[in-house]
């Protein structure tokens, strides 16, 4: 008999994922956030990454109970994995999860977790929560770890064709996840020889870019000192063929700013305080504040009075084309510059202000025929690279232009 699928958690990661398998399998999909359960009843992402079609495309069904996953006998958990106040790993939606799962755990059902943790986590936080349940790991059920890849707003690089990590408590439970995932992805299913290597290949690649954006990010503060355009030096020694060719900018969202937090977290509990790891996070986490010290001095230079600036911002999100905006440092630069410039209005084609509770003004359409002291473009949604500033300009004193998505010009100025 084929088996049924219970995906716990219904974001950006849990939702493509549901979709997918439910092309080839019986899958059914359960969420905390009642809200959400009931828009993707009728066929609405809110996050608006998956139009209504493909929802109703598959044959899916959707909970907020999490009884009516009883008779699944594979489990995905897909819930978020945030940090607390003190940068410390936030366990609670996983712990969470688990413990409902073991209220509805049988003998074979296989426990897969996709969130991102550290290496270990998911056999020393989740493991023993499910084993309240009385069964016993690789007697009773077994325990799978497959981390998420999505690159969220990138329509090339999706579930079905970035390469997946499985990985698995024994080798029967490593073989069924592995052919479950092939069943519906184009891209390879990759066997990893555990599930701590499989957590930790997972966290170590948010690390990586991490810690490049960050060199960049250093040498782009390092350059303007110099009075040199770090984006015109990376396109020149990006022509030899090793040159690895990050770009710098602010480093948001709720992986590369926060996964390193969990490595590190377990390293110093092994002994090991990292430095490559908290130096590149002290450096994306300080750019917020550098591009609004400069754009500050820019202002003073075209002697435009802070207070009395007409801004605007293109931009808000988290990254380009999404309308995600947790731990968005657009978000932190706009609310820094609003301290001084009151006058600040936002564009963004992807969020429109809502369920944000700061007084923003956000304007739906590019305000082409008025006028602005500043223009801000502090994220490259691709629709921006349409924008002509060159028209712009006539109306607009000068522009930060912090992802280098215009051509250069005088009055332009980037990161
Ligand atoms: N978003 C990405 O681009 C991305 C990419 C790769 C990996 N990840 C990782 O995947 C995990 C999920 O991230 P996300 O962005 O999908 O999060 P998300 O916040 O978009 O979605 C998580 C969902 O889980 C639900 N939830 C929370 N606790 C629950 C529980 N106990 N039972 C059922 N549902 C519950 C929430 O209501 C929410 O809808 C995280 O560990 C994240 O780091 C995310």
């Amino acid at each position: 008999m084929k088996p049924s699928i219970g995906i716990i958690g219904l974001g950006y990661v849990g939702l493509p994922l549901a979709l997918a398998l439910a092309e080839k399998h019986t899958v059914l999909g359960y969420d905390t956030n009642k809200e959400r359960v009931a828009s993707l009843q009728k066929g609405v992402d809110n996050t608006k990454e998956i139009p209504t079609e493909e929802i109703q495309a598959v044959s899916i069904h959707f909970f907020d109970q999490p009884q009516a996953l009883k008779h699944c006998s594979i489990y995905i958990v897909t819930v978020p994995t945030p940090l607390k106040e003190d940068n410390l790993p936030d366990f609670s939606y996983l712990e969470s999860a688990s413990t409902i799962i073991a209220q509805l755990l049988k003998i074979g059902d296989i426990v897969v977790y996709e969130s991102t943790v550290y290496p270990g986590a998911t056999e020393e936080i989740c493991l023993p929560l499910l084993e309240v349940s009385s069964l016993k790991v690789d007697i009773d059920f077994s325990l799978g770890y497959s981390p998420e890849r999505i690159n969220v707003g990138d329509p090339h690089n999706t579930f079905k064709t970035i390469p997946k990590i499985v990985s698995a408590s024994n080798k029967d439970a490593l073989e069924t996840l592995y052919t479950l995932y092939q069943s519906v992805l184009s891209a390879e299913v990759y066997k990893a020889p555990s599930i701590k290597v499989a957590e930790a290949a997972k966290v170590i690649e948010n690390v990586q870019r991490d810690v490049n954006i960050a060199l960049v990010n250093e040498l782009a503060m390092m350059f303007k000192s110099f009075k040199i355009d770090i984006h015109e030096v990376l396109n020149a020694a990006s022509t030899k063929w090793n040159f690895l060719n990050f770009r710098p900018g602010l480093v948001g969202g709720h992986c590369i700013g926060i996964d390193p937090y969990y490595l590190a977290h377990k390293s110093i509990s092994m002994g090991y305080k990292p430095e490559i790891l908290f130096s590149a996070r002290k450096i994306n986490e300080e750019i917020p504040n550098f591009v609004l010290k400069d754009l500050i001095q820019k202002l003073s230079f075209h002697k435009i009075k802070t207070s009395k600036a007409k801004v605007l911002f293109l931009g808000i999100t988290f990254k380009e084309n999404t309308s995600d905006i947790r731990n968005s440092k657009a978000l932190s630069l706009a609310l820094g510059l609003k301290k001084t410039c009151k006058n600040i209005l936002i564009y963004d084609p992807y969020f429109k202000g809502e369920d944000l509770n700061i007084e923003f003004e956000f304007t739906s359409n590019l305000p082409e025929e008025q006028k602005f002291d500043v223009l801000v473009l502090a994220v490259a949604h691709s629709l921006f690279s349409k924008i002509k500033p060159l028209t712009l300009l006539s109306k607009v004193g000068f522009v930060y232009d912090i992802k280098a998505v215009f051509e250069p010009h005088e009055k332009i100025y980037r990161l």
